[in-house]
């Protein structure tokens, strides 16, 4: 039984009486639920909305062939398998995935896990231990975060994207421990993209281990969408290539792709690979078909990448900061997080579904919407969107 005088007992209150204050001001816009989904348009209580907040960034979420290799998947294996990859878990279209990503990402192996966060979570804490030490960008996802404290390596945060920061760091870690360098390829909420040639640079100067997380990046980033090796033609240069299957991927699960070395050790190592139920046939056959889907349909690439460029260029003509960003990932800085839940609800009033990001996640003068414009939108859909944003920011005083 709870006592009540207890921390948990007071961490329960705190968070209860935050989400009660948001509902009782009508700006609580979180769980909402959509009730169709048509490409960027969502049925949310009844209302058509255009979507802004989704990660399907190539607008494969629908796509008909995607859909029927899950319906196949379904019928010919049923919808959960006999449990983990290792042991009886193990189905044709585990492996024929994995050959995928490997085509896709150029590696000689890849593994994959039933979600991104466990991908990171389980990978960082096989690969290192009690006396390594871990280097992670202070914007990296939770699920790195989390990986490197679960690993009970030393755990070493930088500034962010800050090259020289790294630099000293990697220069203070004593001769013989492992080191490994981990970061997001694009950063998940502020939408930039990491300087991968000085962070190859350096790794190989102070022999590191590097591993990229490139949720956000593949499908999005360089000229076929096959992430950040492409973005900067250094094919080749990542050690440990992470990705998710849930965002420009419609399905769910995560993958680490490297050489086979690596993937060998993983699969025997990883403690979510080895205790954890493998990725369903459904799931495991639309990714499959989605990475084919991005191979055979490049278009789907340019069309993200002409659409990120009006949407961002639009934004900042319009007067918005939308720090540094280069991607589908656009935050528009509101300042106080009251700001922001105000310009997002304003917004879906508008139909526009954005959501606000604030404090703890971002610090808590740049809470922000933080908006996702994707290949399905049209010009004309995201200049209504900016038009928007712009009477959304006026009346709440942020332009
Ligand atoms: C950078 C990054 N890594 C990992 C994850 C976790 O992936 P998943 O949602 O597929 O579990 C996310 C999810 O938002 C992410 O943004």
């Amino acid at each position: 039984m709870l006592d009540p005088k207890s921390p948990i007992a007071w961490r329960f209150a705190q968070m209860n009486e935050r989400v009660a204050s948001a509902k009782s001001q009508d700006l609580y816009l979180y769980l909402q639920e959509a009730e169709e989904i048509n490409g960027m348009h969502v049925t949310i209580k009844g209302r058509d909305m255009l979507q802004f907040a989704s990660y399907s960034y190539l607008d494969l979420l629908g796509h008909p062939k995607i859909d029927a290799a899950a319906h196949e998947a379904i019928e010919r294996y049923s919808s959960g398998t006999h449990g983990v990859r290792i042991l009886a878990g193990t189905i044709p279209l585990h492996t024929e995935l994995e050959q995928t990503i490997c085509e896709f990402k150029g590696t000689e192996a890849a593994m994959v896990y039933s979600s991104g966060f466990v991908t990171n979570y389980s990978t960082i804490a096989a690969l290192v231990g009690r006396n390594d030490v871990v280097i992670s960008d202070k914007l990296n996802h939770a699920s790195i975060v989390d990986g490197c404290l679960m690993s009970r390596a030393k755990f070493m945060r930088v500034a962010h994207n800050d090259m020289r920061a790294l630099e000293k760091t990697l220069a203070s870690i004593p001769a013989g421990k492992g080191k490994l360098v981990v970061a997001d390829a694009v950063f998940s909420m502020d939408g930039d993209i990491l300087n991968l040639p000085d962070m190859v640079g350096l790794c190989n100067k102070y022999e590191a281990l590097l591993m990229i997380d490139e949720a956000h990046s593949v499908g999005v980033i360089g000229e076929t969408g096959r992430g950040i090796e492409e973005y900067y033609d250094m094919k080749g240069v990542i050690d440990i290539k992470m990705g998710t299957l849930s965002k420009t991927i419609p399905s769910i699960g995560g993958y680490i792709a490297g050489n086979e070395e690596l993937i060998t050790y993983l699969k025997h190592a990883s403690r979510a690979f080895i205790f954890s139920a493998a990725l369903p046939p459904a799931q495991t056959a639309a990714a499959k078909a989605a990475f084919e889907v991005i191979m055979e349909e490049p278009e789907r690439v340019k069309l993200l990448h002409r659409n990120v460029d009006h949407f961002i260029s639009g934004l900042q003509a319009r007067g918005f900061n939308t720090l540094n960003s280069e991607t589908p990932i656009v935050p528009i800085i509101a300042g106080d997080d009251e700001r922001a839940w105000l310009m997002a609800k304003i917004a879906q009033e508008h139909d526009i579904f954005v959501l606000p990001v604030v404090s703890p996640a971002v610090p808590s003068n740049l809470a922000r919407l933080r908006c996702n414009v994707t290949a399905g939108h049209t010009i004309e859909e995201i200049d209504r969107a900016m038009d928007i944003f712009v009477d959304a920011a006026k009346e709440v005083g942020v332009l």
